[in-house]
């Protein structure tokens, strides 16, 4: 028994804020919550998907939690209140700008298994099954998420046992889902019946409605084991063992020696200046900071601001540099542990420069013409955010995923957590479409350990070396062009924080070649890029679900949690 955890018990016993050990009180009992969307506060803030996990956040800052602290708990309470995309099944990436002027980017995305080989979804007539790659058991990554938690909370305050003692009672006593639950519940019915080996306590004959309580045992005693034992408490002994099973049921490929075997990875943040600010976000085995660095570098001498937000001239600029973003993406990325990524060629201002060559304010560049760019080197839209900070000026940015909604859709029988079905995300075959579209190559191609491309971009926005914008999405590969629209909303077109995430969006990936735009998008500026040449998508009902903290000239934190879902603020 480490000292850490008797420390953690000690904890526990001595100092939780009621006699039987709750960290939730009568005063923020589970069943009652109510949704806030903005907050403007002197100390922390917490906003995420879920107003229990975001409340989960804010207990812990005040019991004196860093936003490590906050993160972690919130991350955990999302795993249970939040199981479309909060996870123990899947992975994620933090970044983080701590007051002590430390920044952190951890890397907990998931891996493929040791039996995984490059063309496991082709068969022998050459036909590739994203059938495969996105549902059940060989969709499966080896989970990242728990390990990350274990490995940021070296910079977290508080003992592990606690700060997991929040998703614990949300598990064990359950919780009021509200109707999009419901719904989405109910959706998943067909799916859950199809991708379990036991069926788990989501599934039921009689529909979901709002006001049901959810209680999953299993998954509470799951992190129990956890609050026991630690990292090992899932990656070894019985959770490992029942992983394993689920496997062996199910024909998927993850073992034993996969889970002892996985590790989180420190990483550099990927920096770089945009007049003025500094921009701190992941990079590869994510695409996203990356790809942001490549579309802000093209549009920073061009005025953008003086254009005007949604102007046909803005709209287009931003959608032409999303598509030679994009192209390079196809081609170029990948886990730079396994493939040379060439980072600083494909953000050499000398290359952007040639990227813009063929730029035309007034009409689409073909995207055949598009290709990804010669740089000469050698060799669900499911996901959740949440951004987090603290009195005293740590900043926390952590974008989490199962990859689909509820991901393989396959529950660990007798654990209560979804899998991820994130080899979707590797190039399952050069020029086979992901889930969101993506297509890719050599660079993003499935090998035992590597890590698959990621789109998600936790970012925070430095000003004078101190954090000023927290933010991140779901919505894979519309992630870090909505990122980009955020951060370009806020610098170039002077919104509020509460306009920048919320203000219809738009998305172009190169390929597909159409242009996607976001319900309540200016039909004008549609008709605009009509006339222009621009092939229209379908109008979407919600492009992603961004999650911001602003910090004022005077120090007070704007926190503002997406109107598109049940996201909420919490803070104080
Ligand atoms: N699974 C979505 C992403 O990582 O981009």
């Amino acid at each position: 028994m480490t000292m850490r955890f008797l420390t953690g018990i000690l904890f526990l016993m001595f100092f939780l804020p009621n006699a039987s050990g709750q960290v939730f009180t009568e005063k923020n009992q589970p069943y009652q919550y109510t949704i806030t969307k903005k907050m403007v506060v002197d100390k922390g803030a917490v906003v995420s998907a879920h107003p229990l996990a975001s409340e989960a956040g804010l207990l812990i800052l005040k019991m004196g939690g860093n936003a490590v602290d906050a993160t972690i708990a919130t991350q955990l309470a999302l795993a249970v209140v939040y199981p479309n995309a909060g996870n123990l099944g899947g992975g994620g990436f933090m970044v983080a700008q701590l007051a002590d002027g430390n920044r952190l980017a951890l890397d907990y995305r998931e891996m493929a298994p040791g039996a995984a080989t490059r063309d496991m979804y082709i068969d022998s007539a050459g036909v590739a099954s994203t059938q495969k790659s996105q549902n059940g058991h060989l969709a499966s990554g080896i989970p990242g998420t728990v390990a990350g938690l274990f490995e940021s909370h070296k910079y977290a305050k508080l003992p592990f046992a606690l700060l997991i003692q929040p998703a614990i009672e949300l598990a064990e006593k359950g919780f009021a889902i509200t109707e999009s639950e419901a719904n989405s519940l109910n959706y998943l019915q067909g799916n859950l019946k199809k991708n379990n080996t036991v069926m788990p306590v989501f599934y039921r004959s009689v529909p979901w409605k709002a006001g049901d309580t959810l209680i999953q045992s299993d998954l509470a005693a799951t992190l129990k084991r956890m609050q026991k034992n630690g990292k090992a408490g899932f990656y070894e002994g019985e959770t490992a063992k029942l992983i394993v099973a689920e496997m062996k049921r199910g024909n998927g490929l993850i073992t034993e020696q996969d889970l002892k075997n996985y590790v989180a990875k420190w990483r550099t943040p990927h920096e770089f200046d945009y007049k003025g600010y500094r921009i701190v976000s992941m990079p590869m085995p994510s695409s996203g900071g990356l790809l942001l660095h490549q579309m802000m570098k093209m549009v920073e001498d061009r005025n953008l601001g003086a254009m005007g937000f949604q102007s046909p001239a803005a709209v287009q600029l931003m959608t032409e540099v999303m598509r030679r973003a994009f192209a390079d993406r196809s081609k170029y990325m990948g886990d730079a542990d396994f493939y040379p990524v060439p980072v600083s060629k494909l953000t050499d201002p000398e290359y952007l420069k040639m990227r813009m060559s063929s730029y035309r304010p007034d009409a689409p560049t073909p995207s055949t013409s598009l290709e990804p760019g010669n740089v000469n080197f050698h060799e669900s839209e499911e996901t959740t955010h949440l951004s987090v900070i603290d009195g005293e000026g740590n900043a926390v940015a952590v974008t989490t995923t199962l990859n689909g909604s509820y991901g393989s859709k396959t529950v660990v029988g007798g654990s209560g957590f979804f899998l991820n079905n994130e080899m979707d995300d590797f190039s399952i075959k050069p020029g086979v479409p992901n889930m969101f579209g993506a297509i890719g190559g050599d660079a993003n191609a499935i090998h035992p350990g590597k890590r698959m491309l990621s789109s998600m971009t936790p970012t925070i926005v430095l000003k004078d070396n101190k954090p000023f914008i927290v933010v991140g999405t779901p919505g894979g590969t519309t992630i870090p062009t909505q990122v980009f629209q955020n951060i370009i909303n806020i610098i170039e077109f002077g919104m509020n924080a509460d306009d920048a995430i919320n203000k219809p969006k738009f998305h172009h990936q190169w390929l597909p070649d159409e242009l996607i735009t976001e319900k309540g998008f200016l039909p004008k500026t549609t008709e605009a890029m009509k006339a222009m040449g621009y092939l229209m998508g379908k109008e979407r009902g919600g492009i992603g679900r961004s999650e911001i903290i602003l910090v004022r000239p005077d120090g007070k934190r704007e926190a503002v949690a997406d109107r598109r879902g049940e996201d909420a603020v919490a803070g104080y």
